[in-house]
């Protein structure tokens, strides 16, 4: 399944993707790396291993619109059956998303609805939740806020700060990303109106990524 992916960052989950990227696991090819941000260290790791880069600079836009015009047409030279964004730190306008809907995802580091938007380890420690993690879901038209497909929650521990949940919460989505786009390219998962479908079913809540590993799923 050809996907696109999207970063702004260091490139981390987009790492994870390349790594599995082609074998039984995670059955796509990533036709483009685009990145809003030319120093954008996922750019990097998208041409180490061979795959074409675009940078899109926002900067040079004049309003949001004309950026995600432009960075529209450029996905679409791709024809990618799922655009992944992957530490994309842009907010997307209607017109993108409705163009992509169904078949453009998130991660993000909360277990949404709880914290979205920025800092989101820093808010879950001030507000004294016992756990926190990562969720992956559909893209809609209220940030962080489209259907959720999967979750994998990391418990909170003493003496944790920021930094250190965040590197728990970062190595947890690697794996986390791998499968919700592996069941995509499988055709297992759907949005279908505004619901997420899994194997044909109605998800009444998101799946809990150590609940798929019990149930026999490899990350
Ligand atoms: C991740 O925490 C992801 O959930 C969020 O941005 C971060 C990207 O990290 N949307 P990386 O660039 O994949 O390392």
């Amino acid at each position: 399944m050809p996907i696109v992916v999207l970063v702004s960052g260091e490139g981390t989950n987009l790492q994870a993707i390349i790594d599995a990227a082609g074998s039984d696991r995670l059955p796509v090819e990533i036709r483009a790396v685009i990145s809003n941000r030319p120093g954008a260290n996922g750019l990097r790791r998208a041409q180490q291993a061979g795959i074409p880069t675009q940078v899109i600079d926002h900067t040079h836009y004049l309003n949001r619109e004309a950026f995600d015009t432009a960075l529209q047409a450029l996905i679409d030279q791709y024809r990618p059956a799922l655009v992944v964004l992957a530490g994309f730190m842009r907010i997307l306008t209607t017109a993108l998303v409705t163009h992509y809907r169904g078949r453009l995802i998130n991660i993000h580091p909360s277990l949404l609805p709880a914290f979205p938007g920025l800092n989101t380890h820093r808010r879950a420690l001030e507000a004294g939740v016992k756990e926190h993690g990562a969720s992956v879901h559909f893209v809609t038209n209220e940030v962080d806020g489209g259907p959720v497909i999967i979750q994998v929650r990391v418990p909170i521990q003493d003496g944790d700060d920021p930094h250190r949940l965040a590197t728990r919460v970062l190595k947890r989505e690697h794996d986390l990303y791998t499968m919700a786009i592996r069941w995509y390219a499988q055709g297992r998962l759907k949005l279908v109106d505004d619901v997420v479908c899994f194997d044909g079913r109605v998800l009444s809540k998101p799946i809990d990524f150590d609940q798929a590993l019990e149930m026999g799923d490899n990350p």
